[in-house]
């Protein structure tokens, strides 16, 4: 019975692979079965092959499938900290050069990289050029995130003077103003394919690489290094780590915030081969 159950998991796995390019098999198995348990309860489907059936003879429902796989939770300046410490850690060097290539990776709605954009407006203001790419693999957020509109809620742990500069009240929602908005490039990237090429100054991947199995998320850490410039930065979510031999590719500057900065080829990182 068990197996049986295990055998439609694997087909049901392909099935989605198959019609939303999603692969299962870089997601933590367990993640998985969770987030497809909520939708298979939501649906009154007690079997992975019950569920299937649907998927088949409904396939609007892999809309509301992939909406539940992808969990597409964020907030302005979620864990202001990490914000604070880039703010003191990236922003004095970067005041010197002459123009910043960002990637927000996993960008959901889009409030990580218009927090971004908010701190670099703010600390940078004319002294250096900027440009920031936000990618995710949900086509649904991409577009939430284009629109730029949002409930209060979102809005919670942003500073107060950030709220007054850069959003305007309508509608019942808040709009993000087009000078933030026109500076971000919103594009569809699923990270368990082909990357988008570097180089960039920061690479900010946070609370996504928790639900990819350890090799997928230690290739990603090979990846970010290459495409990061020297003296580039990683910024990691805040229950996310490096894992294993890649440890040597990055020093760390902030081990709470999950801060990193790229090594020098010359440095340890050298004897990885990537
Ligand atoms: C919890 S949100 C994180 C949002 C933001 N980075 C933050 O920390 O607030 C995770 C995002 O990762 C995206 N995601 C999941 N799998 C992905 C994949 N294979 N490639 C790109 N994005 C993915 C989801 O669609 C979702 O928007």
């Amino acid at each position: 019975m068990i197996l049986a159950d295990e055998r439609h998991f694997g087909d049901l796995c392909q099935l989605i692979f198959k019609q939303v390019g999603l692969d299962c098999k870089q997601y933590k198995v367990n993640y998985l079965k969770r987030r497809l348990a909520v939708r298979m309860r939501a649906t009154k489907k007690g079997t992975y092959q019950e569920y299937e059936e649907l998927l088949k003879d409904k396939p609007e429902e892999f809309k509301w499938l992939l909406d539940r796989l992808t969990i597409n939770v964020s907030n302005f300046y979620r864990d202001p900290m990490v914000y604070e410490q880039m703010e003191k850690l990236l922003l004095p060097g970067w005041r010197k050069q002459r123009k910043l290539r960002i990637w927000s990776a996993g960008c959901a709605n889009g409030e990580e990289p218009y927090s971004v954009a908010m701190m670099l407006q703010k600390g940078l203001a004319t002294l250096c050029d900027w440009e920031i790419l936000a990618t995710d693999i949900d086509p649904a957020v991409l577009e939430s995130a284009r629109l730029g509109k949002y409930d209060k809620e979102s809005l919670k742990t942003l500073p107060a003077e950030l709220k007054d500069r850069y959003f305007k009240f309508c509608d019942e929602r808040w709009a993000i103003k087009n000078e933030l908005k026109k500076r971000i490039d919103f594009q569809i990237q699923d990270l368990t394919g082909p990357l988008p090429n570097g180089a960039f100054d920061l690479i900010i991947c946070r609370n996504v690489l928790i639900y990819f199995i350890p090799e997928l998320q230690e290739r990603l850490f090979r990846d970010f290094y290459q495409r990061l410039r020297p003296d580039g930065y990683l910024v990691l979510g805040k229950t996310e780590t490096l894992l294993g031999e890649v440890r040597k590719l990055y020093h760390m500057l902030d081990v709470r915030e999950r801060i990193y900065k790229k090594k020098a080829a010359d440095s340890d990182a050298g004897s990885l081969s990537i």
